[in-house]
Parts: structure tokens; C-alpha cells; sequence
């Protein structure tokens, strides 16, 4: 078929639907059928490579759903420099079983005022010292080849201040000041204010920012110089999905979209979640299926998980593709600060029994801190209290505690509210950093079972386990930020420090910690993508063994049964259980009985049986 006749045809199979919500939200035919001429020019203009793929993945709608997919999320210029970086690191990549690589924001944003690349002033351009579009092209295509797919952030909810729309606005071109939130008196930002909780209360306070020279407010929900898209604007929708196609027609396979439950604002609403956000969002889906099919929507929703869910969309009107799973990624260093897997337990059991179409990104942490948005109405029953219970959390982690090996920083400590984020890698939060600088070996240890154990009960989730560039080797937190003017203000880049090479390079030799991590990592790996049994469609359950520190997780397909076990406590403990049958370990190749099992501290067991 040619590509003019296939656009045709995917265009004819959700045109109606997506004319429909377009309407719903703009009433503007003229806007529309400029936005369906340019999908067409961007769907011919795709390269041959993707078309190809784009056919491929619309012949198997579940590629991306596989036991095998591992991701890795890395900055460039920590990682390796800039794109050809990258590429000529791809070998390395390969080795740490990652085929899935999210490159964190590349495109151009102005020094010192970029929030990590989250500002961006040029939707068509790359940080000049990462590359070019040519680069970024290349490397995706490189990464085709070793089968690996790449990710790329879309930045949706607001452009930087140097963006040229930005500028415009700024001089008081009305027609670029429509595409922002601009108010020439305070009245109308206090009333936002009065509604609109702050997602930087520390760093960045006020959802406005007042333009000294132009007399006007601004809104900007993150940090002053990220002003927010004004999305009832179809010329916004429009020239953003430009821009999205744009960049997935550079070879992505993955959009992430940032920040998205914010891109719609209503006076007298919080501005996250409204029913238009998810119009758009359904929007964006049909427009992927039409221009790009292979390319997947990974939405960034840090909410609750009631919030969270609905971003799928339902089967007839699927919005995003996959989505992180981040209260259970905050529970589970509840977990680890409270040696007590209730909540944990509770947690999985909400989300294995959600359908199994909906598919999860499992993380032990990213690029941002870690906020504790944990389920305080059940933690109530085990006497845990909101306020006290985040500052204990916080304390641990910050090493405050007696008996805490955790070293990390706050984040946006809030003066008002008292509550407050923590940063850290996962090496340094489970004690590899204080037992390194103690030089206590068998601190060390207990700190690596520990990272091992908690790698291996994020693999025992269905759906896609993502790393952090560095956990791989154990890399500690970098406090080098703190003498950078530009990022000294924000605790984040604490563990988003610049990949160790030199140290990294000794995940061959045996007996340190870079190889005990990345090879005990590397194992379990390999066992997850070796049996169907960590398949997504897999039932999995919880399974109560009677001690508040141990979590065990059954998944089952029609041939195997499959435990793990994970100790959350310092000390041995039971867990109190009887199976049927031998079980074959799957770490050390042992035959076992699986009566009571005592674990070790920190320590997990991953046992299997063929049915
Ligand atoms: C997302 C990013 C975060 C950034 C924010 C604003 O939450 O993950 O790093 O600060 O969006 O763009």
C-alpha cells in the first residue's frame, strides 16, 4: 500500500472520534483540517526504516509487552558525554540487558534556568553541545539495529522563556500572549492561588510569576522560567503536535509526556486531571495511530492511584500506553524505613488487581525525588500519623535516624507545610555510602543484599522494570551540584551525578562492589527474561506468611509456579508457609523444600516450579 493510502485508512478509522473531541474542545473546523493535512504530511514524510515499523508493531500490538523489555533512564552528558556518546556506548548498554534507553531532555534550554532540561526554548533543537537532530537521528537508528528502543521526553505543559513564542509574548504580541496565562492585575492569579496546590513550594513558590518590565503576571505552575501552554488555544494544540511528530519521526519509540496531569487550568479546580486532559491525551493516542503507530505514549502522572489509572483510557478509547507505577515505588521505601510490608503488600494487591492491559513502569527511583504520597488513611490503622510518620521517613533517610544507614537530602523542605521530599540513589539510601565511608565490610554486604533485594522485588512486578543510569554499579550520591550556581538550589541532581567510568569499569573484576552489584543484578535479569512466567498477562498475588518484614509474590502461568520472597527487616526471619513440592532456586540452582524458610537480612529467595 502506498503511505498516502495507508494514512488514508488509519485516518478514516478514528477520524470521527477525533474531529468529535476536537470540536468538543476548539469548534473550529479550519484548525482541524490544517491539523489533519499536516498529520498527512507528516505521516508521508516519515522515514522508510519507521514506515516499515510502524506496519511491523501494528501487526503485533503487544511488542512492548514482553518479559525481556528493561529500560535505563541516563542524562547524556553524564552518561557519555553527548549523542555519538551515547552510540558508541550502546555496547555497554546492551551488556547491562537494557533495550530500552530514556534519554533524558536533550532539546535546547537556556543554562542555569533549564529545571534538568525541563524548560525547553526549542522544540526542533538540541542542546548544541549533545548534538544535532542528525546525531539523535543516528543513534536511534543504531539502536533499531541492536534491537533496543529509545525514549525522549515531550515537554508539553510549558515552554521555557526563551522559547520564541515566549519572546513574542513578553514584547505584548497578543496573539503569542494567547498562547500563555497572562493577567495584567493580581486578581485573578489569587484566585488560582486559593485552589492551585504548589509543586515546588520551596524552590520555586507561587504558581505566577510578576514581569517587572511588561506589567504582567504569568502563570508558571514549576519554576518561574517554565511558562505555562495555554491549551485552550487550538493554535497550541496544533503547533505542539507539530512539534510532537516532529520529534517522533526523529526515530523515538517512546514519548514520554511530561507533567501531563497539569495541562489543563480551570479557575476554581486544583489545574490536574481535568476532564479535558484526558481529551487531549486521547487525542494525542489517535493522532500516534494515525501518523506513527509504532510509537508508544508513556504519560507521567504522579498522583495518586486513582488519578493514575484513568490515563489508560479504556479498551475502546486507550489513551496512554504504559504509565509509572509510583505509589508503589513510594511504599517501598516506606517499606525499607519501616521494615513493615503491610502497606506494601496492600499497594500490589490494588495494582495486580487491575486488567493486565494496563501495563506499569516499575522503578525503585528516577530523576526526581521521592515525595511520600502514601496511603495515610490505612497507615492511620497501623498508627502511623500523616505528619510524624513523614518526618521519621525523612529522617532515615537522611541518616538521622538511629539504626538508618541511608544517607540522602531533603527536597523543597516546605517551611509552611513542614513536609518535605528526599533525594538519593538507591546505592547510598540502602547504606553502601556510609558503610564505604566506614569502611565496614560487612555493612557493605548487608548494603548490597539490600540493593539486590529490592532490584530483585521490583523484577518480580509484571510490566517494564526501569533503572537509573548508575544503580547498575552501585553509584553513590554526587554532592558536586552544591558548588554549581546553577544547580546548587535543587537536591535533585544530588542522584543525577555524572556516570563513574573509571569506577563502572570494575563491574569485571571480581569481588568489588560494582561486580557484586552488576552481576548479581545481571542474573536476575537474565531469570526474568528467560521465563514466561514474569510475562505481564501472568497471574500474580500476594501471599500472606504471617511477619510484617517478609512480602512474598505468586505469579503463575499455566506451567509455572513462581515465588519470591523478600526480607525487609535487618535480622533472619520466617516466613511462615508450606508449599507442596520441591522448588528449584533459581539463583543458586538448589533443589528446596519451601517449609517456613528462614531469610536473611535484606535478603530475598526467588524459587520456581514447573507445573
Ligand atoms: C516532570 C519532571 C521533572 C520536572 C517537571 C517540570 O515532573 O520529571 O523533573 O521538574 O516535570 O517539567
Amino acid at each position: 500500500m502506498k503511505r498516502e493510502e495507508r494514512f488514508v485508512e488509519r485516518l478514516s478509522r478514528h477520524h470521527d472520534e477525533l474531529r468529535w473531541l476536537y470540536m468538543e474542545l476548539y469548534d473550529n473546523g479550519d484548525m482541524f483540517a490544517e491539523l489533519c493535512e499536516r498529520m498527512r504530511e507528516f505521516a508521508v514524510n516519515r522515514d522508510a526504516d519507521l514506515v516499515k515499523m510502524d506496519g511491523e508493531r501494528e501487526q503485533d500490538p503487544k511488542w512492548f509487552r514482553g518479559n525481556d523489555m528493561l529500560g535505563m533512564m541516563l542524562y547524556i552528558d553524564n552518561f557519555a558525554g553527548n549523542l555519538k556518546g551515547v552510540k558508541a556506548k550502546l555496547p555497554y548498554l546492551s551488556s547491562c540487558n537494557v533495550n530500552c534507553i530514556h534519554l533524558m531532555p536533550f532539546l535546547e534550554s537556556p543554562k542555569g534556568r533549564s529545571d534538568g532540561g525541563y524548560a525547553v526554548a526549542d522544540f526542533r533543537r538540541i542542546q548544541p553541545e549533545l548534538g544535532t537532530m542528525g546525531d539523535l537521528k543516528d543513534l536511534a537508528r543504531a539502536c533499531h539495529k541492536k534491537g533496543i528502543n529509545l525514549c525522549m521526553d515531550f515537554v508539553m505543559n510549558h515552554t521555557s522563556e526563551d522559547h520564541a513564542w515566549a519572546k513574542k509574548a513578553r514584547e505584548g504580541d497578543g496573539e503569542y500572549m494567547s498562547r500563555y496565562f497572562f493577567y495584567d492585575n493580581p486578581s485573578i492569579p489569587q484566585e488560582y492561588d486559593r485552589t492551585v496546590p504548589q509543586v515546588f513550594p520551596t524552590t520555586a513558590p507561587g504558581n505566577f510569576t510578576y514581569l517587572d518590565k511588561m506589567g504582567y503576571y504569568v502563570m508558571t505552575t514549576f519554576y518561574p522560567y517554565q511558562w505555562d501552554l495555554n491549551y485552550r488555544n487550538p493554535r497550541v494544540f496544533n503547533e505542539m503536535m507539530y512539534n510532537f511528530l516532529y520529534l517522533a519521526n526523529q526515530g523515538m519509540d517512546i514519548i514520554r509526556i511530561d507533567a501531563v496531569p497539569y495541562i489543563w487550568k480551570e479557575l476554581g479546580t486544583q489545574c490536574r486531571n481535568l476532564p479535558q486532559v484526558h481529551t487531549i491525551v486521547r487525542m494525542m493516542r489517535m493522532i500516534c495511530e494515525i501518523v506513527c503507530p509504532s510509537v508508544l505514549l508513556l504519560g507521567e502522572v504522579v498522583m495518586e492511584p486513582e488519578k493514575v489509572v484513568p490515563y489508560f483510557g479504556t479498551v475502546e478509547k486507550p489513551e496512554c500506553h504504559m504509565l509509572y507505577n509510583v505509589t508503589t515505588m513510594a511504599t517501598t521505601w516506606h517499606s525499607v524505613a519501616t521494615r513493615d510490608v503491610r502497606l506494601l503488600k496492600k499497594q500490589m494487591d490494588i495494582v495486580n488487581g487491575l486488567p493486565k492491559d494496563y501495563l506499569f513502569l516499575n522503578y525503585l527511583r528516577c530523576h526526581d525525588d521521592i515525595g511520600w504520597g502514601l496511603d495515610y488513611a490505612t497507615l492511620e490503622g497501623y498508627g502511623m500519623h500523616e505528619v510524624e510518620h513523614k518526618r521519621f521517613l525523612n529522617a532515615y533517610f537522611t541518616g538521622k535516624h538511629a539504626g538508618s544507614v541511608s544517607r540522602g537530602e531533603l527536597y523543597n523542605d516546605d517551611p509552611v507545610t513542614q513536609d518535605a521530599r528526599f533525594c538519593g540513589t538507591t546505592a547510598s539510601m540502602c547504606g553502601v555510602e556510609r558503610a564505604l565511608s566506614e569502611q565496614d565490610e560487612t555493612a557493605l554486604s548487608a548494603a548490597i543484599t539490600q540493593d539486590l533485594m529490592l532490584h530483585a522485588y521490583m523484577l518480580t512486578q509484571s510490566g517494564i522494570p526501569m533503572l537509573y543510569s548508575g544503580d547498575e554499579v552501585g553509584q553513590l550520591n554526587d554532592p558536586s551540584y552544591k558548588e554549581d550556581p546553577a544547580k546548587r538550589e535543587d537536591s535533585r541532581y544530588l542522584h543525577r551525578g555524572r556516570f563513574q567510568w573509571d569506577l563502572a569499569a570494575k563491574h569485571t573484576e571480581k569481588g568489588t562492589l560494582q561486580e557484586r552489584v552488576f552481576s548479581g543484578l545481571a542474573r536476575l535479569e537474565q531469570i526474568r527474561k528467560s521465563r514466561e512466567v514474569f510475562q505481564s498477562d501472568a497471574a500474580v498475588y500476594t501471599y500472606d506468611v504471617k511477619d510484617n518484614a517478609i512480602l512474598c509474590i505468586l505469579r503463575e502461568n499455566d506451567k509455572e509456579r513462581f515465588i519470591g520472597i523478600f526480607n525487609f527487616s535487618d535480622e533472619a526471619k520466617t516466613a511462615w508457609m508450606e508449599e507442596p513440592g520441591t522448588y528449584e532456586n533459581l539463583i543458586t540452582g538448589d533443589q528446596v523444600e519451601l517449609k517456613n524458610p528462614v531469610i536473611q537480612g535484606h535478603d530475598f529467595v526467588w524459587v520456581s516450579k514447573k507445573k
